[in-house]
């Protein structure tokens, strides 16, 4: 029998014994939140989450105080009640020793990955988690806190999550629920934009900056875009590098693409969604703060790269070589995958680095001595220049790859 709390959702028997701490110290304060971020957006109840997806981990972001505020969730918990995976951190984890970052940067951020590891985390680390083997029922209600990663889960996957901040998704690790709010809701997954592209688009470094034109004009809204007539089917890595950026420039975590995703259910959306037009992208490069000269980094993979990322990288970098740092982010599980066909050897004798664990806007880019990252990624370019304090050049992947080697 579910009782509501004074403002708040219901509560079933079990979150009610959790509120009032017979599970514990950590669940208590992990439901406490839970509530408060219900009761804001006036959640009836509380669900039970199928996964959680912890984001907002890296050492340089949350420092000592997000470390000790996490301990204090975990203290007195049994851990995680879902299966909870993890997103990028600082750091490569086996390749920090001895690569120049402070000491105590490297520490901090292992302590992290430790006790989420510690309550039963899978430390993927990476922002594409369905591409290291997580898999997603449609219809299931998650709590993925990695922005392009819960656009992809709603968009592609079917699947229903928020975009909750890193604390709200750890306190639902803990407590196994979330507050059914926002695009829980099947009232709130119809359109509230239709955009029409009218312009044609060249590769993923395109749909970027289409995307964060999308996000700056929709805000948290769901668009439904209409490409050009003649524009061909978006790809998987044109589409991700779209949702990634309307996922920073704005905070859309559920987009429709007329004939290349699944569709919107039919509804008085069709008449009563503002209209957008877009026929051009030079709205969306004015969002970068491009910088001017030589990058002394190149990087591949945000989001995190796939298999089919690396194998076109490997093509790309054939019989050249990279004369800057280049990297190529993605999970573990893909690289293994890349050692395994051999990319991984290939990308290697060509200068370009696979990095797990970590990628540009997550590691301390500034404090490493990089000045200006060239990057194919427009999530990536809108997020460097103030999150790690470089400048940024933005590319598509072969004029990317053509800074690398000219050097
Ligand atoms: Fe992933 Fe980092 Fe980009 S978390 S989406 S590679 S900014």
């Amino acid at each position: 029998m579910a009782a509501r709390t004074k403002t708040g959702p219901a509560l079933a028997e079990e979150e009610r014994d959790m509120l009032e701490g017979r599970m514990g110290d950590g669940p208590r304060k992990a439901l406490e939140l839970v509530v408060a971020v219900g009761t804001v957006y006036g959640a009836a109840r509380l669900v039970p989450v199928e996964s959680v997806h912890v984001s907002g981990i890296s050492y340089s972001n949350i420092g000592r105080h997000g470390l000790a505020y996490m301990k204090e969730i975990l203290a007195g918990s049994r851990g995680f009640r879902v299966p909870t995976t993890v997103n990028p951190c600082g750091m490569d984890l086996e390749t920090a020793d001895g690569s120049g970052l402070d000491g105590d940067f490297v520490a901090g951020q292992r302590a992290i990955v430790d006790a989420l590891s510690a309550a039963g985390a899978d430390a993927i680390l990476t922002c594409t988690p369905y591409r290291a083997g997580v898999e997603v029922k449609p219809g299931a209600a998650l709590a993925w806190a990695e922005s392009s990663a819960a656009s992809w889960a709603n968009s592609m996957l079917g699947a229903r999550t928020n975009r909750p901040g890193g604390p709200e998704a750890l306190c639902s690790a803990v407590t196994g629920r979330t507050a059914e709010y926002g695009l829980l809701l099947e009232e709130n997954r119809v359109p509230t934009h239709v955009v029409d592209a009218v312009v044609r688009l060249c590769g993923p470094s395109d749909f970027g900056l289409l995307g964060l034109q999308i996000g700056s004009a929709v805000g948290a809204g769901v668009p439904f875009i209409r490409l050009a007539p003649d524009q061909p089917e978006p790809s998987e890595g044109e589409l991700l590098a779209m949702a990634a950026a309307m996922g920073a420039a704005g905070s859309v975590a559920l987009f429709y693409v007329e004939d290349a995703t699944p569709a919107p259910p039919p509804g008085r959306w069709e008449t009563e969604a503002r209209k957008t037009r877009i026929d051009a992208l030079e709205a969306g490069s004015r969002m970068l703060s491009l910088g001017r000269g030589s990058p002394d980094l190149v990087a591949f993979g945000c989001p995190h790269a796939s298999i089919g990322d690396l194998r076109d990288l490997a093509r790309i970098f054939r019989r050249r070589k990279a004369r800057i740092r280049t990297w190529a982010m993605t999970s573990r599980k893909v690289r293994d995958a890349a050692r395994e066909e051999g990319i991984a050897a290939e990308l290697a004798a060509s200068g370009v680095e696979i990095v797990c664990d970590t990628c540009v806007v997550s590691a301390p880019l500034g404090s490493m001595g990089f000045r200006r990252v060239a990057l194919d990624s427009a999530k990536a370019a809108f997020y460097c220049p103030s999150h790690c304090g470089v400048e940024v050049v933005y590319a598509p992947r072969e004029k990317c790859a053509d800074l690398a080697v000219r050097g």
